[in-house]
């Protein structure tokens, strides 16, 4: 596939006339980062915006002891490194490749350029910065509100809504589910097979589907 096929298949670019696709890409270069590296150090200074061709990236917060909250995984078409470009400030958090994954760069002056002479790719961009806001202020009430139950049950419902609804397509251990809702992979576990038992969900190897979608939302709190 080539580059301009790539961004036009970036749901932020998706709009765009294919001579500003064309030109886009040739700002943009191709780069490959091996499961487990580092793409972004926390608060390094921000000089590029990327983009996700192939894989999946984690975009977490390391605390002194170790520990990782993931904040939230990145697939195809998702963009990253944008809020150093916009507000100058450092990297907010570190981004690191869950698979091998080929990403475009666009560097800081091109990133500029395009938003002051594509204001739809400014419109876009405040739109899925408004949808990230939503998804974290998600994520805050159900860290207050809701047990690792509630938890588990909104974020697999979450997940589920990036295909049809049912199935998660991401590949997700309990103990990447555990990172992202502050648990423990234990607790993951059993809370995971009480969902199987009580017919809520089915779990074949590494493939959910949620079974009883009504049911996971009452837990959930969304009902
Ligand atoms: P930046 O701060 O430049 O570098 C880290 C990137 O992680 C950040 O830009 C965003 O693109 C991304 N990021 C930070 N917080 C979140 C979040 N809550 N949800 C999705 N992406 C995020």
């Amino acid at each position: 596939m080539s580059i301009t096929d790539s961004v036009l298949q970036v749901p932020l670019f998706s709009h765009l006339e294919g001579h500003e696709a064309v030109r886009l890409a040739e700002a943009t270069r191709e780069r490959n980062y091996p499961k487990n590296s580092v793409i972004l150090f926390e608060d390094d200074p921000g000089d590029a915006l990327f983009i996700v061709v192939k894989g999946q990236v984690k975009v977490v917060l390391i605390g002194e002891d170790g520990r990782e909250v993931i904040l939230s995984v990145l697939g195809q078409g998702d963009f990253f490194g944008e809020m150093s470009l916009l507000d100058d400030e450092p990297r907010s958090a570190h981004v690191i490749a869950m698979e091998d994954s080929e990403l475009l760069v666009l560097r800081r002056d091109d990133f500029q350029r395009c938003l002051e002479e594509t204001p739809r790719i400014a419109l876009g961009l405040l739109r899925a910065l408004s949808r990230r806001l939503r998804r974290a202020d998600d994520k805050i009430g159900g860290l207050v509100l809701l047990d690792v139950t509630g938890r588990v049950a909104r974020l697999l419902i979450e997940l589920a809504d990036e295909a049809d609804g049912s199935t998660i397509l991401r590949k997700v251990t309990h103990h990447t589910i555990a990172q992202m809702i502050g648990s423990s992979r234990e607790t993951v576990s059993r809370t995971m097979r009480d969902l199987v038992e009580r017919n809520t969900i089915s779990v074949e190897g590494k493939s959910i589907t949620i079974l009883n979608r009504g049911e996971l939302s009452k837990i959930a709190g969304l009902t």
